[in-house]
């Protein structure tokens, strides 16, 4: 896009900070001041920007370190199927422009790290239009899930963003650390770190005026030699299948009796928790029994899972963005979860049975 800019960081969370220093640039100059110079000591208005319950602490952070505070993000329930609420994060907005705030951003959410979940981006895009908001996304995680079609239709919008953080560390298999922050209106990006004027230099630009990092490795090489080795239909057949292998994942766990799907899709993220039918009613048990066994299925290293709580339940979670995770690997883990479930089942019983 004319006049837009992108620049590799060091991951999602360098990738979200990077376009979020942009978006307050941007604020500020259209208010008609220069937050670089002035800081944040002199800020007319608090600024506020605005984030679902289900987006990722990185943004905290993030403002935080602008010096915003963390009470500057409001976070605006999702709804049912995880989405931010737009109807909610519209009477935010309005309630607090009337409170004397400064609403500047609005950051959204393109494959959420608990369940991949995409904000409904084109109705953000919309309100951002509609009350002058920068609209970020966060794609850190599933950014790259629209390369498989099947769910490319969950994104429309996303062409309409103020800036995307993306992760190439995760969906693309770049090694780590590579991110990349992606910002339409490139001189506000510009305007937040840079220390020379534009065509000051005869050179090219420098990429150390579009970020906080100044001497970095050449992590544009890493991008291009896997995108050049797989291409670009490559890398959609691999996310594509990643997301078969999520469904397959999902449909196993609801037909084994001892396990419970909590959540799945759209994209390739399932959770789920080892839950005999005797034990449903016993959710403190169950938590407990799910924490052992993640850890217990680490240490074994056949599988991989990650387990956090979701609503209320200790869950694992598997997050398939390996290309090369086959349908032997996906029962690998079901089987695995059952076994090492039933073990810690019986140390658990063995334990209480001991304290008797
Ligand atoms: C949605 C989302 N945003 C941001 C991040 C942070 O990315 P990184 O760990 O590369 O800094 C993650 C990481 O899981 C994520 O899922």
């Amino acid at each position: 896009v004319e006049g837009s800019a992108g620049v590799f960081v060091s991951g999602g969370s360098e990738a979200n900070f990077t376009c979020l220093q942009a978006a307050r640039q941007w604020a500020a100059q259209v208010d008609g001041w220069d937050v670089r110079a002035e800081g944040v000591q002199r800020m007319r208005y608090p600024f506020v920007l605005y984030q679902s319950d289900q987006g990722h602490f990185c943004i905290r952070r993030s403002v935080e370190a602008m010096g915003l505070g963390r009470n500057a993000i409001h976070i605006i329930p999702s709804t049912p199927s995880l989405q931010m609420d737009v109807d909610r994060l519209r009477d935010q907005i309005l309630a607090d422009w009337g409170a004397g705030l400064r609403p500047f951003c609005v950051v959204a959410t393109a494959g959420t790290v608990e369940t991949g979940t995409i904000d409904p981006l084109d109705d953000l895009a919309d309100l951002c239009a509609e009350q002058g908001l920068w609209l970020h996304v966060d794609g850190a995680y599933g950014a790259f899930g629209i390369l498989d079609e099947r769910v490319a239709p969950l994104y429309k919008g996303i062409e309409r963003a103020h800036s995307l953080a993306t992760d190439q560390h995760k969906w693309l298999s770049v090694p780590i650390d590579c991110g990349c922050a992606l910002v339409r209106n490139g001189a506000a990006l510009r305007d937040a770190f840079s220390l020379t004027l534009p065509n000051q230099d005869e050179h090219e630009p420098w990429l150390s005026e579009y970020t906080l990092q100044r001497t970095r490795r050449f992590r544009a090489l890493d991008v291009w030699a896997v995108i050049h080795s797989a291409g670009r239909n490559g890398l959609a057949r691999a996310i594509a299948h990643n997301i078969k292998m999520a469904h397959l994942l999902a449909q196993l766990v609801e037909a084994e009796p001892d396990l419970e799907l909590i959540s799945s899709g759209p994209l390739s993220i399932v959770r789920f928790r080892f839950a005999p039918p005797e034990l449903r009613n016993e959710p403190l048990l169950l938590d407990r029994l799910n924490k052992a066994l993640v850890h217990e299925m680490q240490q074994q290293g056949r599988a991989f899972l990650t387990s956090t709580s979701f609503q209320g339940k200790e869950a694992l979670r598997a997050c398939i963005v390996n290309y090369m995770t086959t349908e032997t690997d996906i029962r690998t883990i079901v089987d695995e979860t059952i076994s090492v479930g039933k073990k810690e089942h019986s140390a658990i019983n063995r334990g209480s049975t001991k304290k008797r």
